[in-house]
Formats: C-alpha cells, sequence, structure tokens
C-alpha cells in the first residue's frame, strides 16, 4: 500500500510542478497511457495470487482516479493562466477616442424639397419631373403664353437655339404632363425641379434656381381646394397653424391667379423686422388652371378644372433657415452645408 501512496505523491508532485499544456499532455501519455505506469502496475496483477487481486486491484483504481483528477484540474488551471495572458496582452483602451467617419449634410434645398414632396406624396400626389433643357412650346406656348406675349420678358432666358431653351419655370413640367394625359383625370403632380433666368446674381437673385409645381385637374375641383391645399404644405413647411391669404394677381396660364402671403413664421402676424411689420411674407403664385391650357392640352376645361401653385425652393429655404444671401445656396462652402447638420 505504501507503494501506491509514494506513487500518487510522485505522480501529483510532477503535476504540480508541470510548465504548459504540451509537458503536461506528455505527462498524461507518461502515466495514463497504455504504455504508461498505471498500465504497466496493472499488468503485474496477473502474476499475485488470486486473494491479493481484488485489493490491488482497487488501489490501482484509487490511484488511476486520482492522478487523472490531478491532470484535469491542472489543465484548467494552465487555460485559466492562458486566458489570463491573453486578456492581458490584447486590452484595450476603451478611454480612446472612436474614430468616427465624417459624414456628409443635406443640402437645405434638398431638405425642402424632401418636405414638400413628403407632404404631397402623404396626400397622393405624384412626383413628375421634366427635362431642364426644355421646349419653347411647353416652356411657353402651351402655358399661353404666345410668341409676342409680353410675359415673356418677365422670364429672361437662356436660348439654346429658337426652339430649345434652359426652363425658366417648372410650368413647363406642368404642360407636358397635362398633355401626357391625353385627357384622363383626375391629375395630381408635385414636379420639383431646377430653373434657369438671365438674372445679375446678388444676394437675392441668382441665375439657376428651384421651383416646385404643383397641379390638380379633376371633376368640381375649386380655389377652396387650392387654398385647403396650400395651407396644409405651408403649414408642414413652417409652422402648423400658420394662415395664409390670396391677393389678385397675373399668370397666363392661370385664371384667375393669386399671389399667396403666409402669416409671418417669426412674429406669427403680429408685425416684425422679417414681414416689414405687415404680418404677412410673399410666398408663391397660384391659380386656376386657365381654360385655354386645359384646351390645348386636350382636356374639355367645360367638364374639368384644375388649379396649380409655383413656389420657389431657395426662398422657403431662406426663411425657414435665416439665409441672408441666395449665392450661400450655390457656393458650396462646406462650413456653410455643415450648419444644417441638425435638420438632417
Ligand atoms: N411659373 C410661375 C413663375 O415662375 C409660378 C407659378 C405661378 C406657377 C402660378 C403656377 C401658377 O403653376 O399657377 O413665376
Amino acid at each position: 500500500m505504501e507503494d501506491y501512496e509514494k506513487l500518487k505523491s510522485e505522480a501529483l508532485k510532477e503535476i504540480a510542478a508541470v510548465q504548459g499544456e504540451k509537458a503536461l499532455e506528455e505527462l498524461r501519455l507518461a502515466w495514463l497511457s497504455k504504455k504508461g505506469r498505471i498500465q504497466a502496475l496493472m499488468a503485474q496483477m496477473k502474476e499475485l495470487p488470486k486473494e491479493e487481486k481484488p485489493a490491488f486491484g482497487a488501489a490501482v483504481n484509487v490511484l488511476k482516479q486520482a492522478v487523472t483528477a490531478a491532470l484535469e484540474e491542472k489543465k484548467e488551471e494552465l487555460a485559466g493562466a492562458l486566458l489570463e495572458e491573453k486578456l492581458k496582452s490584447e486590452k484595450i483602451d476603451l478611454t480612446l477616442n472612436a474614430y468616427t467617419p465624417s459624414t456628409g449634410t443635406s443640402h437645405p434645398l434638398s431638405l425642402v424639397t424632401k418636405t414638400i414632396e413628403d407632404c404631397f406624396v402623404g396626400l397622393g400626389y405624384e412626383i413628375a419631373e421634366g427635362p431642364e433643357l426644355e421646349l419653347d412650346l411647353y416652356n411657353f406656348e402651351k402655358a399661353n403664353i404666345p410668341h409676342d406675349h409680353p410675359a415673356r420678358d418677365m422670364q429672361d432666358s437662356f436660348y439654346i437655339d429658337p426652339t430649345h431653351l434652359l426652363r425658366t419655370h417648372t410650368t413647363a413640367i406642368q404642360m407636358r404632363v397635362l398633355e401626357a394625359a391625353h385627357g384622363h383625370t383626375p391629375i395630381k403632380l408635385i414636379c420639383p425641379g431646377k430653373v434657369y433666368r438671365r438674372d445679375d446674381d446678388d444676394a437675392t437673385h441668382s441665375h439657376q434656381f428651384m421651383q416646385a409645381e404643383g397641379l390638380v385637374v379633376g371633376e368640381g375641383v375649386t380655389v377652396a381646394d387650392l387654398k385647403g391645399t396650400l395651407e396644409f404644405m405651408i403649414s408642414s413647411l413652417f409652422k402648423e397653424g400658420t394662415r395664409i391669404r390670396f391677393r389678385p394677381s397675373y399668370f397666363p396660364f392661370t385664371e384667375p391667379s393669386f399671389e399667396v402671403d403666409m402669416t409671418c413664421h417669426i412674429c406669427g402676424g403680429k408685425g416684425c423686422n422679417t414681414c416689414k411689420h405687415t404680418g404677412w411674407i410673399e410666398i408663391l403664385g397660384s391659380g386656376m388652371v386657365h381654360p385655354h391650357v386645359l384646351e390645348m392640352a386636350g382636356i374639355d376645361p367645360k367638364k374639368y378644372s384644375g388649379f396649380a401653385f409655383g413656389v420657389g425652393l431657395e426662398r422657403v429655404a431662406m426663411l425657414k433657415y435665416g439665409i441672408t444671401d441666395i449665392r450661400d445656396l450655390y457656393n458650396n462652402d462646406i462650413r456653410f452645408l455643415k450648419e444644417f447638420k441638425s435638420f438632417n
């Protein structure tokens, strides 16, 4: 029996002293494999007298279990130490600033375009586009502005040749869409886009700017529909509850025509510097689609009526975000654009 105890303490000592997983495995083989020391002890059993065999077998088993348990424990200990070491060497410093990729921001004109589109898509309108290099036909003729009409002077244009020009207003898209409808109604559209006019650039003028055109044609469309729709759009763009008023105006493609004012978004209508103490701010042009325009597009004006409006997006952006120079919208100065991060 003493021999077993000696063997056991020898094994446990070796196991306790071993360094590294490889050496431990070698030790396991030396003790527990088929050619190992415990197996060699077992082999001695057959030479023993019968009555000694059970005690001998039991003792060797106890020894085997003790060695196995010690090896197992050591294995775990080594794995734990390895992990500890790994954690130490691979430690990351969470107090370091993370690398944040710089992201762009939406341009204020894109923000305004998106707000208007969202507002009208929510009302079931479709979004329409048209070419920026436009035919005189759609920009003027079909909009009831014939060749010798004085209204052409208000929109000094970039002509490419006698029949092509950079469109001067998004009303050109309206005329294309009306014609493409082939007399079918209802039509409900919003058309944002760039337009161009010969103008000297200054703080409030730009030879290139943006508009959004709205158009609704159907049976029984009235000025009341126009007013309700515009009130909704203006409230979406500025403040809920912003009121509007119509003033008589003139556009060749609408009859009657209205200039639309909104209550000042700064003072709410009380009067301040922004609204020149009137409480009102001019915001867009609109009207009921001229019967002759409908007729030219093949839509029966006796049966159908419609409203239209055109809003300048720079004007909306400048009022909404307090921009004082229209050229800032086109200079691509990243410092200016960054100011709109919070609106994105
Ligand atoms: N096209 C006009 C302009 O550029 C704006 C406009 C006014 C459009 C009245 C319309 C409208 O559709 O009904 O000044």
